[in-house]
């Protein structure tokens, strides 16, 4: 993800039902070094004009990967792009020294629940009432990164 793409990113979050960060967000934390990974998966359909299809933002904090958001066009959802996403976020948070992934999702955000566990995180606690508007639970889960991610 460069600065270029923000637009995009933030039409792809308010179509997403995501708490929004908004462009000022994602630009300070894509100003705020090394320790972030921020990418984005681009259609390369000739109709499509190679349009972002997806994002994916997270930051490694010692030796934690804690994934913030991540989120797929409508229109592209159910290819895999969420789960190509978040493996790729994984493994260069495994190559930059992190032993664990971390987040927290919806408790009734059933198709994230879904991503995680195939993307091998389970729930590892609750924490209630943490969401807003609507008030929701919070799903905490986490993945150990032993070996390379596929
Ligand atoms: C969650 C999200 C990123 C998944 O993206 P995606 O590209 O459709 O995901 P994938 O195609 O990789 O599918 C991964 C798994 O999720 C499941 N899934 C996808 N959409 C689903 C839905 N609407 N309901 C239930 N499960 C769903 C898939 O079935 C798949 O598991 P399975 O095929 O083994 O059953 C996408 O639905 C999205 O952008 N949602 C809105 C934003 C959001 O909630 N983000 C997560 C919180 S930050």
């Amino acid at each position: 993800m460069v600065e270029h793409d923000l637009l995009e990113v933030c039409a792809i979050e308010q179509m997403s039902d995501l708490s929004a960060w908004g462009w000022d967000a994602y630009h300070k934390e894509m100003e705020s070094g090394g320790d972030t990974i921020m990418l984005v998966a681009r259609t390369d359909l000739a109709f499509h004009q190679n349009e972002i299809a997806g994002f994916i933002v997270a930051r490694i904090i010692a030796d934690e990967v804690h994934v913030n958001n991540v989120a797929v066009r409508p229109d592209f959802r159910g290819q895999r792009l969420g789960s190509t996403l978040l493996r790729r976020a994984l493994e260069q948070g495994r190559l930059k020294g992190a032993n664990v992934a971390r987040l927290e999702v919806r408790a009734g955000n059933q198709a994230a629940q879904r991503l995680y566990e195939r993307c091998g995180f389970e729930v590892d606690g609750r924490r209630k009432n943490y969401y807003r508007e609507p008030t929701e639970d919070a799903l905490l889960m986490s993945s150990r990164l032993t070996s390379a991610i596929r």
